[in-house]
């Protein structure tokens, strides 16, 4: 067998040791020293001694020759359709044959389900799918809740990376389905799976495996609630695409993004429904997000924003109310909680609007957590809406971010966001006084007026114009 050399190290500052230490010498840091291979000596290339570049003799003959980039012809790979429209869209425009694809989640957002139910509709591909958390029994119990057998997917339930490489000599599938890389091991290194060097280990093995015989390689990796388990993280620049698969179990609602893309832009968003039967792709989110409500409740705006390229309307609930406690509770579900506390400071500070002594919750409706700085003004107007008790009229929507001095400031791609809000009957939409609009869409509306066909364009400067406009 291949003599291995190990060492271990420090994953906070690299700081390597031959023996396991507790505390690193040179950062100080507890428990953060992990194994990992150095060298790995075989009795075929054993020849290449260490420091002596001048002693070819032994150099494998057959390594790859440096080409001119003008003589590399270039071909084009057809993609392959995963008979899913949102992960096609999020792999920019279908699988690549010989692409290593890591899918990250927590625990319960439904990785699994998303991979087994590409490996059962995809059409005239073989697929290996192998799982070391579930057995073939619950694989198969799955399948049939999903509705969808296929003879084509093969399934193993296997954790020894040499086995799974043995039976896919064998299949030779089109894709594999790894389950996940924390489960899998290597005998080339003692530590037990799910250590940051055995993950290290066989996602290059995986990789390897990927580029030698093209086959597309999807590896599931979870992350923990903190996103402090190293293992996906530290497999960033081994694959060529990394998926994030988010939501809350407790809802419906599901998004996938991509993180990084080699082979297509990073932008691009896929949301889905988990159902009692899969996971099936929203067509239509913005839609299903907002409450089915004709009249206006106090404490919701409507925030027109952008997830990735696609544009989506999201409903912002607030509720203010007079505390009970000495320090006031301010909570956030979907939308971050320093940002609602800066946002609640400049009420304060630039509209004299007293929130001192009262509690603030927010909520983004249909468990989507966001991002975009563009949701800004729809959280005042929810929270100002609430603490006035004043219901604003449903047809208005807002897109634009808040400065520290109150000021309005513009998002960008306000122009998608004015034509999603003007699709979905919305009559009036807030947006910065400085927002410039493109040409490209003057010429369906007359937008730079201020008016098109179904929606009326209200710009505003500041928090006061706000008070103003919505009376
Ligand atoms: P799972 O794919 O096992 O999550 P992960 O692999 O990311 O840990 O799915 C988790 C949840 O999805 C589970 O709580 C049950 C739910 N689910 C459905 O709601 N509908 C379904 O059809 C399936 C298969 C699962
Ligand atoms: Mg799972």
């Amino acid at each position: 067998m291949a003599k291995v050399k190990t060492a271990f190290f420090c994953s906070d500052c690299g700081y390597e040791s031959p023996k396991w230490v507790g505390k690193c010498p040179a950062c100080g840091a507890w428990n953060t020293f992990t194994e990992e291979v150095i060298q790995r000596e075989t009795s075929a290339n054993s020849g290449f001694t260490n420091g002596n570049a001048g002693n070819f003799g032994t150099a494998q003959i057959s390594a790859n020759k440096p080409c001119l980039i003008s003589d590399i012809v270039s071909e084009t790979q057809p993609r392959i359709d995963t008979c899913d429209s949102e992960l096609n869209r999020v792999l920019g425009g279908g699988l690549i044959p010989g692409s290593i694809i890591l899918l990250g989640g927590e625990p319960g957002t439904g990785k699994s389900t998303l991979l087994l139910q590409i490996a059962l509709q995809i059409k005239g591909k073989t697929v290996l799918y192998t799982s070391g958390e579930e057995s073939e029994q619950q694989i198969h119990l799955r399948a049939e809740r999903l509705g969808l057998t296929k003879a084509q997917c093969y399934i193993l339930t296997e954790t020894n990376i040499s086995n799974i490489f043995l039976q896919a000599i064998e299949i030779k599938p089109d894709i594999l389905i790894v389950d996940s890389i924390q489960t899998l091991y290597s005998d080339n290194i003692d530590s037990t799976s799910g250590s940051l060097s055995q993950i290290k280990e066989c996602a290059a093995q995986l990789q390897r495996y990927a580029k030698g015989t093209g086959t597309a390689v999807f590896i599931i990796g979870h992350i923990t609630k903190d996103g402090s388990l190293a293992g996906p993280k530290i497999l960033e620049h081994v694959v060529d695409a990394v998926l994030l698969f988010e939501g809350d179990s407790n809802y419906e609602y599901r998004i996938l993004r991509a993180s990084k893309n080699r082979f297509g832009a990073t932008g691009e968003l896929g949301i889905y429904a988990m159902l009692s039967s899969g996971l099936r792709g929203v067509d239509n989110p913005s839609e299903i997000l907002l409450s089915k409500r004709d009249e206006a409740a106090s404490g919701t705006a409507i925030a027109a924003t952008l997830e990735g390229l696609r544009p989506l309307m999201i409903e912002v609930q607030a509720l203010v109310g007079k505390s009970t406690y000495a320090v006031p509770q301010r909570s956030a579900t979907g939308f971050d909680l320093r940002r609602l506390n800066m946002l609640i400071a400049v009420l304060e500070k630039r509209c004299g609007f007293r929130l001192f002594g009262q509690d603030v919750f927010l909520n983004i409706a249909g468990g989507i957590k966001v991002n975009d700085p563009a949701i800004d003004l729809a959280v005042v107007a929810a929270i100002l809406s609430s603490g006035k008790d004043v219901a604003f009229s449903c047809k208005n929507c807002f897109a634009a971010e808040v400065g520290l001095t109150g000021e309005i400031r513009p998002v960008q791609r306000v122009e998608q966001r004015i034509a999603e809000a003007e699709k979905l009957g919305f009559e009036r939409i807030f947006i910065s006084q400085y927002s410039s609009i493109s040409s490209k869409c003057t010429d369906k509306t007359n937008i730079n007026n201020n008016k098109t066909d179904s929606i009326e364009i209200i710009r505003i400067r500041n928090l006061f114009d706000l008070l103003k406009k919505l009376g």
